[in-house]
């Protein structure tokens, strides 16, 4: 079974409460929900953490190859500031995917650059929390293509 690990950056805990005219209703809880529930579905095994410390999400990065296949990250804010969660995905050189659950494209222009994206083959915004399945699907397609068949 492929196993992947799914990571979220700062405020995402307040899913829900927090500015819920761009990140919509659901909470952080129906989140972890429905990526369990997707996950299962499509017989994936998934490690979820969120963290608003930048140090414990390049931890959670570097510890990954030891249980992993690959990650799924929205790396929340300091996804337009950090070339240490960059360099630590680069470190691992799994195959990873960047979720945004709003558009940053279409919000302000510092939310145009995203660091972690430089190494992330592909990138999903603009779906709200349904991007993360969509995630899931992409890095499993990934994998799948990687992957000789016998
Ligand atoms: C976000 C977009 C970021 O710009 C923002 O800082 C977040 C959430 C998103 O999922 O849309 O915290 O990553």
């Amino acid at each position: 079974m492929l196993r992947f690990m799914i990571i979220n950056g700062p405020n995402l805990n307040l899913l829900g409460r927090r500015e819920p005219e761009i990140y919509g209703s659901a909470t952080y809880a129906d989140l972890v929900k429905l990526i369990s529930k997707h996950c299962q579905e499509m017989q994936v095994d998934c490690k979820i953490m969120q963290s608003n410390h930048e140090g414990a999400i390049v931890d959670a990065i570097q510890s990954a190859p030891d249980y992993c296949d690959g990650i799924i990250i929205n790396p929340a804010a300091y996804t337009h500031t950090s070339v240490a969660i960059l360099d630590a995905l680069r470190a691992v050189g799994l195959p990873a995917v960047e979720v945004h659950i709003s558009d940053v494209d279409k919000r302000e222009d510092f939310r145009h650059i995203s660091y972690p994206g430089m190494y992330c083959f592909k990138t999903i915004k603009g779906e709200g929390i349904q991007g993360y399945c969509t995630a899931i699907d992409v890095l499993l397609q990934h994998i799948w293509e990687q992957k000789p068949t016998i």
